[in-house]
């Protein structure tokens, strides 16, 4: 059974093909069609882009769209129903579901059961969003002359990031592009994801100052600090703010850079750069669409790897 639950699952004849069946979806009129099939999105932590974009995607291949508006609240999972049972009766009503929860290893549970599909739509604050990560790669092999060979930047809180950690991880299949991470020392990228680079000869930095970064830089990849994974709020306010991008620091930049974010934002890249053709960040939320009707579609066309 075909489930998408991490970035490490990815090889890069598995992403050209992806890629270039999303190209196709951009393109054509006539597109797959899913008629009959059901998608179930269980989010039980807040989403606008990732839900939307998934059901969106399914309808727009004539599937049609069950869930819970919002999992925590709304399910069974209130009234102390564990995520297998859960999974075990969706599993009942729809072909594939996708799944994002507040515990890291809630997908890989989910996957375990081998009832139907299950798509890894973020897990927690120590695990993956793999399909935030495919539409981002997408986006710079689409957007970047040399893809192979650029610098990219992550700002911001790495080590409660599933989305930069899952980034990471695929870009850890081209040995010819530099990682420069900056975050706080408290809040560095993962070592399994640094030990991952170093292991297939991928060249990574770290540092604390975004200005020792962004010089020569094709991509700076911004991330919120996400307070809901802070033990505090006093501890939040510490980072909060930490990296700014404004005017002055597009300066840092070159013109053909790209700055990314997965998006939502808070106050890490400030609106008035938003006209600005390096600003990548709503083109990524369009690429989004094409990315997971690729997914959906692979999976709903039985089309196993
Ligand atoms: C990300 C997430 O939920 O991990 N958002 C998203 O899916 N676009 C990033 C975030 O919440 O900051």
């Amino acid at each position: 059974m075909r489930h998408i639950l991490s970035a490490q699952q990815y090889k890069v004849e598995d992403l050209n093909r992806l890629f270039i069946q999303a190209d196709k979806l951009r393109s054509v009129r006539s597109l797959p069609d899913h008629h009959g099939k059901i998608v179930a999105t269980l989010f039980f932590e807040p989403s606008t882009r990732t839900r939307l974009s998934f059901e969106s995607a399914a309808l727009r291949l004539g599937a049609g769209v069950i869930g819970t508006e919002n999992g925590a609240e709304f399910s069974s999972s209130v009234k102390g129903e564990t995520i297998e049972d859960t999974v075990k009766v969706v599993a009942n009503y729809a072909d594939v579901i996708v799944i994002r929860h507040p515990l890291t290893g809630t997908a890989d549970r989910a996957a375990k059961l081998n009832c139907v599909p299950i798509i890894n739509a973020g897990d927690g604050a120590a695990g993956e969003h793999p399909t935030q990560a495919l539409l981002d790669l997408y986006t710079m092999q689409h957007e970047l002359a040399n893809f192979e060979k650029s610098v990219v930047v992550f700002a911001g809180d790495l080590k409660h990031y599933r989305a930069t950690r899952s980034l990471a991880t695929l870009l850890s299949l081209y040995p010819n592009i530099r990682l420069r991470f900056v975050s706080p020392k408290d809040l560095r990228m993962d070592t399994a994801v640094t030990k991952l680079l170093s292991e297939r000869g991928v060249e990574y930095e770290e540092t604390t100052e975004l200005q020792d970064a962004l010089p020569g830089a094709d991509v700076a990849y911004v991330t919120r600090i996400p307070k809901e994974y802070f033990p505090s709020i006093k501890e939040y306010e510490k980072y909060k703010g930490v990296y700014k991008f404004t005017d002055q620091t597009l300066r840092l930049l070159k013109p053909e850079s790209l700055i990314m974010h997965p998006l939502p934002r808070v106050d890490e890249i400030d609106s008035s750069i938003d006209d600005d053709p390096r600003a990548a960040y709503f083109r990524q939320v369009g690429n989004g669409l094409y990315i997971r009707m690729a997914l959906l579609d692979e999976i709903l066309s039985g089309r196993e790897k």
